[in-house]
């Protein structure tokens, strides 16, 4: 809901409010984003302001007054949300409200950018037009919010409407000014294979925090989202702001904490390496910033963005429906197969229960490796001789869906399509292309190359029974050819994605980059699953799923049972804890079944029908989490029903010790006057000795030890 009481404007969510106004010179300031406030005397509004910022800074006043979207280079000096070149070289601009439009029952869109939608759910946009006299800059303010939800959706336009061209050099999605604290600031760093490391860092006064990624798409090394806490924030208890960029290029979140400790937090595009040139009347609209808040802690974050993304971000029509269970061939092959072990493998993942079978890389041009063939999407008949309509039909034959790895964006330089098209490569005129993977990307900011692509992939899906896709993207981008060319080459993305989805909404898409190097809500906004990281070690993954489950929804997290030896790190553990980690997610089983022993198929066969079990809970249901593997030597989790009728507990020890008495694992947000069984135990419980005394969980005496329990009502 949208209230505009005079100069006033409050935004009210389900137990927030979010409330600007502008003062008497029509500076847009910001009043306060918390806990909902149910009524307000306006009138003592401005009072109120002088008393907590006093009359005495009202020379300098902008640069101590919280607000919207603050310009740079007059009355405040600190970071400002947007920076413009102007025509006779000067950076100043100071933008005064010029109107305040309320959209009502209308989520914001942005051509081309993927977005929230409404869906079922009632919500309202504020535009807020700006405006500077002297540089004729206009910029339009757009926050969404949700009668249902604790988060504001905000995104900004910036117009030239003066007759000379300016140059953007940069624009922050959203800014948000915090009023007087202490604050820390939590990110995902990492790398290959380590993606998304939880990272908490205070930020002491005058101190700047900024994550930035410049690498092409949103990174293995840091995330497009961060949360802003109060220093005493954990998962159950503490203020926390969430901060999450509908974005998959570069990216940046900066907290700054000014001279009195007030943070000034944003989020947007990366101003590094941008630029966009803005002729007469010509816009720059920034990508959406989903800001959310809680009284509550990380876990009440979590529970928000997840209901949010499931309902008003995801598009495809397998957000809510149980994912096929399947078998990928990559860590059983990698390169090396043939359509008869294929078909092997497939066969058995058909005997052991699965549904599904992807075929990885390595299926088209002459790629026997990775040196050649990107975009080159023509089956390799010596590989696959009945080609990939002939081996989609056999495995349909066997009672399994069937699906393929493809890498639309990218092109080899030992390939067809690059010899025919070597202008189709990003690159700077004049200068050899720098070769990772022995590939280079697509210059998806042209139009023709956009179409190739969209083509190609049409002409893959149209000509075989394909029901699922894995879209990698294996590499990160350089040769860059002009400033602002990552935020086109995005757009691009975001078309070919957008075309190819709705033209197959049937299809299953699962997103991937070289593991999890593009896990952003631009990604989930077409696919509604991600596969997480090339690290599939049932261990390291406790981490990285634990941090990815901070934002992302647990059912979109892909994750799979492989070998063990795990093939990226060496790790021995036995297939219980693997399944364990991997039902965190949504689960599959990427290894060489037909090497399996019979007890090995006995046990898969029974982790098959569990995770059948569980695939609703998991997809719909409430996450808690209980123990940190950041912070234990455990990470044990709880996904609840939305009725509490249902609960899934995983934990995993890492390291074992003698003779150890762990804590008590008490669980969240069941019925406490019902009764549980516990599938797996058969064991019977009641919910409030579940919560309130808790049980202790009897793991096996060896490292990397998991017990599963899933809770159902009895009654
Ligand atoms: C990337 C993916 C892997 C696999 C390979 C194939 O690294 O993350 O899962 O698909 O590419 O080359």
């Amino acid at each position: 809901m949208i209230e505009r009481i005079g100069n006033t404007v409050c935004l009210t969510g389900r137990d927030i409010s979010y409330i600007m106004f502008t003062n008497e010179n029509g500076d847009l300031l910001h009043f306060h984003f918390g806990k909902k406030i149910k009524s307000m005397d306006y009138s003592r509004m401005t009072d109120e302001w002088h008393e907590e910022w006093g009359y005495a800074t009202n020379q300098f006043p902008l640069d101590v007054y919280p607000q919207e979207y603050p310009s740079y280079g007059l009355t405040d000096l600190r970071n400002p949300a947007y920076s413009v070149l102007n025509s006779d070289n000067n950076n100043l601009s100071m933008l005064c409200v010029k109107d305040f439009i309320i959209h009502k029952g209308q989520a914001y869109q942005i051509n081309g950018l993927p977005c929230l939608f409404s869906a079922k759910s009632p919500c309202d946009t504020l535009e807020v037009i700006l405006y500077d006299e002297v540089t004729c800059l206009e910029v339009r303010l757009f926050y969404t919010v949700f009668d249902e939800y604790n988060v504001i959706a905000r995104s900004a336009a910036i117009v030239n409407r003066s007759e000379h061209n300016i140059k953007l050099l940069s624009a922050y999605s959203a800014s948000l000014d915090l009023p007087v604290g202490e604050y820390d600031m939590i990110h995902f760093a990492g790398s290959w294979g380590r993606e998304r490391e939880l990272a908490r860092t205070p930020i002491k006064i005058g101190m700047k925090a900024e994550i930035e990624n410049a690498r092409g798409g949103s990174g293995h090394q840091l995330n497009p989202f961060v949360m802003i806490s109060s220093v005493d924030a954990d998962e159950e208890k503490g203020e926390v702001y969430g901060f999450s960029l509908i974005y998959s290029g570069n990216h940046s979140s900066v907290a700054k904490s000014d001279q009195f400790r007030g943070l000034r937090v944003q989020q947007g595009i990366n101003p590094n390496g941008f630029e966009c040139v803005l002729g007469k009347d010509e816009e720059f609209y920034t990508p959406q910033c989903v800001i959310c808040y809680s009284s509550s802690g990380f876990g009440a974050i979590s529970r928000e963005y997840h209901d949010l993304f499931r309902n008003n971000l995801m598009r495809s029509k397998w957000t809510h429906m149980n994912r096929p269970l399947l078998l990928n061939n990559w860590e059983g092959t990698y390169f090396n197969f043939t359509e008869e072990k294929l078909l092997d493998m497939a066969a058995r993942a058909k005997e052991l229960g699965l549904d599904l079978f992807v075929l990885d890389d390595g299926w088209f041009g002459k790629r026997n490796d990775d040196k050649s063939s990107l975009g080159d999407w023509t089956v390799n008949k010596d590989k696959l001789p009945s080609g990939l309509s002939g081996l989609a039909d056999k495995i349909n034959k066997l009672g399994l869906k069937f699906g393929i790895w493809i890498e639309p964006e990218m092109i080899s330089p030992d390939s067809e399509l690059y010899r025919a098209h070597p202008d189709w490569a990003v690159h700077v005129r004049g200068r050899e292309p720098v070769e990772i993977r022995n590939q280079l990307i697509l210059d998806l900011s042209r139009d023709d190359v956009c179409e190739y692509v969209i083509n190609a992939v049409k002409n893959i899906l149209s000509n075989a029974n394909i029901e699922y896709v894995k879209w990698d993207m294996n590499r990160q981008m350089t040769d860059i050819p002009c400033a602002g060319y990552n935020h086109r080459y995005t757009l691009g993305v975001y078309r070919v994605m957008s075309e190819i989805t709705s033209m197959f909404p049937d299809v299953l898409f699962e997103g991937c980059s070289a593991g999890g190097g593009r896990f952003d809500a631009g990604i989930l906004a077409y696919m509604p699953q991600i596969w997480a990281s090339d690290n599939s070690d049932a261990v390291s993954r406790l981490k990285i799923q634990y941090s990815t489950s901070i934002p992302y929804p647990v059912y979109s997290i892909s994750s799979h049972v492989t070998a063990s030896p795990n093939h990226q790190c060496g790790r021995i553990t036995s297939l219980k804890t693997r399944a364990a980690s991997a039902y965190m997610g949504t689960f599959g089983y990427e290894l060489d079944v037909t090497k399996l022993t019979d007890d090995e198929i006995t046990q898969i066969k029974e982790q098959i029908s569990f995770d059948r079990r569980i695939q609703t809970l998991v997809r719909e249901g409430d996450l808690y989490r209980i123990l940190s593997p950041y912070d234990t030597n455990f990470s044990v989790s709880e996904i609840v029903s939305k009725d509490r009728r249902k609960a899934l507990l995983t934990a995993c020890k890492v390291l074992t010790a003698g003779q150890e008495k762990n804590a008590r694992i008490k669980l969240r947000n069941l019925n406490t006057d019902k009764q549980y069984k516990d599938v797996v135990s058969g064991k019977i419980y009641r919910g409030d000795l579940l919560m309130y005394r808790g049980i202790m969980l009897n793991y096996d005496a060896c490292d990397f030890a998991s017990v599963v329990m899933l809770l159902e009502q009895t009654d």
